[in-house]
């Protein structure tokens, strides 16, 4: 699902923070307002401990494994990272529905509409996410596009930053090509070591990276090929 550019992107130039439950939605008459105050309105905030995001979903499309691991992961706030303008839209009232449907539920999640390739430091701190996620990029096939991969040796040194010692890099493709450059790029870096098969086995995630996104789930509908890479940051930056 290559990324094209559209002339809505172009009339709203991308800002680094735009945050999916935020002003905008106060405009409408929605019953909504008085919860959702704040893109994350998990009730443990109100405890007066301010709780950060610890899962993100880079490239997260129409939102499918957020979705998903809100409900089991309920305790983690997380937050899907789109560039294009009308998908981040629709899964910005895709949480809404949800939340509205079933009250007390999905106040974890968000969606925020950003380029992660420029702005990811400027949205977390040293160490502070737990889990990143990218599932089925782009895969930019020409050389000359390697560049524009969200997996690349310089982009691995900012995750790496965002990342805790211990935290988890998922990624998974249906291109051989891309899955080899993504292992490669992980394999070559100092800071992150594979995580074992048995590890994996246990890692109730792991299965959603095949099931849970809407590309992964059309893949598995033409019986596709995947190729996956989970790796751990081993020490600290
Ligand atoms: C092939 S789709 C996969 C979507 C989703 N991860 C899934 O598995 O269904 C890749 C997504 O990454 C988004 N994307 C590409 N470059 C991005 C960037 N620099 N920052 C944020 N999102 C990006 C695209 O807009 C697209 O929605």
């Amino acid at each position: 699902m290559p990324f094209r550019g559209s002339s809505s992107l172009r009339r709203h130039p991308l800002r680094c923070f735009e945050s999916v439950v935020a002003p905008p939605l106060f405009r409408s008459s929605g019953t909504n307002r008085s919860i959702i105050r704040y893109a994350h309105s998990n009730p443990l905030n109100h405890s007066g401990d301010v709780k950060k995001i610890e899962f993100a979903d880079i490239g997260c499309g129409f939102g499918g494994l957020l979705i998903c691991l809100s409900t089991l992961f309920p305790q983690k706030l997380m937050i899907g990272m789109e560039l294009r303008d009308k998908v981040t839209e629709y899964v910005k009232e895709r949480i809404l529905a949800l939340r509205a449907a079933h009250p007390g539920q999905y106040q974890n999640v968000s969606v925020v509409r950003t380029n992660s390739m420029k702005y990811i430091p400027n949205y977390f701190d040293k160490g502070q996410l737990c889990k990143m996620f990218f599932l089925f990029p782009d895969p930019h096939f020409k050389e000359k596009n390697h560049r524009r991969r969200v997996i690349s040796p310089h982009l691995l040194d900012e995750y790496a930053y965002a990342l805790q010692v211990g935290g988890v890099i998922y990624t998974i493709t249906d291109v051989e090509e891309l899955g080899d450059w993504m292992k490669t790029c992980l394999e070559n870096h100092p800071l992150f070591e594979p995580v074992t098969e048995e590890e994996l086995k246990a890692d109730p995630v792991v299965e959603l990276l095949h099931s849970a996104s809407e590309e992964g789930q059309k893949v598995a509908r033409n019986g596709g090929q995947t190729y996956r890479a989970v790796y751990r940051i081993a020490s600290p930056m």
